[in-house]
């Protein structure tokens, strides 16, 4: 298979986590023999270093020409007092619109190696396996007007969709279910938002196209309690922009890490941006101790979901789980007796389990 891949490797931890994967996904292509080239461009505060502008046109041309972006993280305290159109941010937020990356898939599966690093109690998280889907492309993130006005004496935001936008994005949440355990829960704040009343009647109206999915409603608030107390109650969970950003760092302490999670952000014809979760890490930049398997663990929902390379895929998931099986973790997992390692000696030792030939066994069984 021939595919062209984007870099995005942006700021901070961002630039080491994309070396970590794009070397992971070189293993697992010449193992299989495939070949992907690959385009580095600036996205963030490196591309308003550089050209002045948080998402360069050119970037925007590369990734629309590509197969599949991955991306590092944007960000960073340099940047902090900019005006917003010159902020990292917006670089992430324009490149996800103009791609039309409406559905972020957030999968949360706890790894036994980690889940005594986890602060949740051992059997409220083991067996915690969700996804969450968060829409990403409208809501609170792109209404407009978005604005300070009166001399700063009064600000507004805007909550806005399209009935169709969240059409879309329940149907991706409901085929998702459809694929796990059939259980869907819809989270919104239907008791006070008129966005999220009409959020509610649509899941209400899709439901009789998906007979064979169990539907529940929670409200955001409850759904934050729930998370953490009770995460097995969950399966998928499909939420507009900002509940979804919020409730997907939280839930990010069942894995043990942020340093964990992986995510997916896709259209409707496969094309996608793969991104861990976690943001550029300015605290730990440049000092080779960020944890690079959550953007490890991205390329592997490029390959499952952008190239249907299933097996690849388990490859890399089945890699990351026997390095942490074998007792190895970053400072951020505080694994208790764990070796403690750096960024390029965890990506090495991934990358000895993807070409070793005893991952390919342990898969055949898993996935035969
Ligand atoms: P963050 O995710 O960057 O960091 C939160 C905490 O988690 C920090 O203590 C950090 O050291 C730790 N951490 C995160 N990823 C880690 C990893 N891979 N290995 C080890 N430790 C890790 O969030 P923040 O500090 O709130 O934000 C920093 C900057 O990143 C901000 O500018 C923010 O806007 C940006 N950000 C970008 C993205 C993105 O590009 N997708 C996501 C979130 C935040
Ligand atoms: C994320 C990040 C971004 C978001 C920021 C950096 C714009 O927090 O990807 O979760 O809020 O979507
Ligand atoms: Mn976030």
């Amino acid at each position: 298979m021939e595919k062209q891949i984007v870099l995005l490797p942006g700021d901070g931890i961002g630039q080491e986590v994309i070396e970590s994967a794009k070397q992971v996904l070189e293993a697992v292509t010449e193992r299989f023999h495939h070949t992907f080239t690959y385009h580095t461009h600036d996205i963030g505060g490196v591309a308003i270093d550089k050209h002045g502008t948080p998402l360069p046109e050119d970037t925007v041309r590369a990734c629309q020409q590509s197969d599949a972006v991955l991306l590092g993280a944007v960000g960073g305290p340099k940047w902090d007092q900019n005006p917003s159109h010159l902020r990292p941010e917006k670089g992430l937020l324009g490149i996800r619109k103009q791609l039309g990356l409406f559905a972020n898939l957030r999968p949360i599966k706890g790894f036994d190696q980690l889940l005594h690093a986890s602060p949740l109690k051992h059997d409220v998280v083991a067996g915690s396996d969700l996804l969450i889907v968060r829409e990403l492309t409208g809501g609170l993130y792109f209404g407009t007007p978005s604005e300070r006005r009166n001399n700063g004496k009064e600000v507004v935001d805007t909550l806005s969709y399209q009935r169709d936008e969240i059409e879309r994005i329940v149907d991706n949440a409901f085929q998702s279910a459809r694929l796990r355990r059939k259980h869907l829960t819809s989270v919104d704040k239907a008791n006070v938002l008129e966005s999220s009343k009409v959020w509610r009647e649509v899941v209400e109206e899709k439901k009789a196209d998906y007979p064979d999915v169990e539907v529940e409603h929670l409200l955001v608030d409850a759904a934050a309690m729930k998370i953490i107390t009770n995460p097995k109650q969950f399966d998928v969970i499909v939420t507009e922009n900002m509940f979804g950003d919020i409730l997907s760092d939280e839930a990010s302490v069942l894995t043990g890490s942020l340093g964990m999670l992986p995510s997916a952000s896709l259209r409707e014809d496969g094309m996608g941006l793969y991104e861990p979760v976690h943001g550029s890490a300015p605290d730990i930049a440049d000092q080779g101790v960020a944890n690079p398997l959550a953007t490890i663990l991205s390329t592997a929902l490029m390959l499952r979901h952008s190239f249907g390379l299933e097996k690849e895929a388990a490859v890399i998931e089945e890699a990351v789980e026997q390095v942490l099986e074998d007792g190895y973790c970053t400072g951020d997992l505080d694994v208790k007796g764990g070796k403690q390692v750096g960024t390029k000696e965890m990506t090495r030792l991934v990358l000895e389990r993807v070409t070793a030939q005893d991952a390919t066994k342990s898969i055949m069984t898993c996935y035969a």
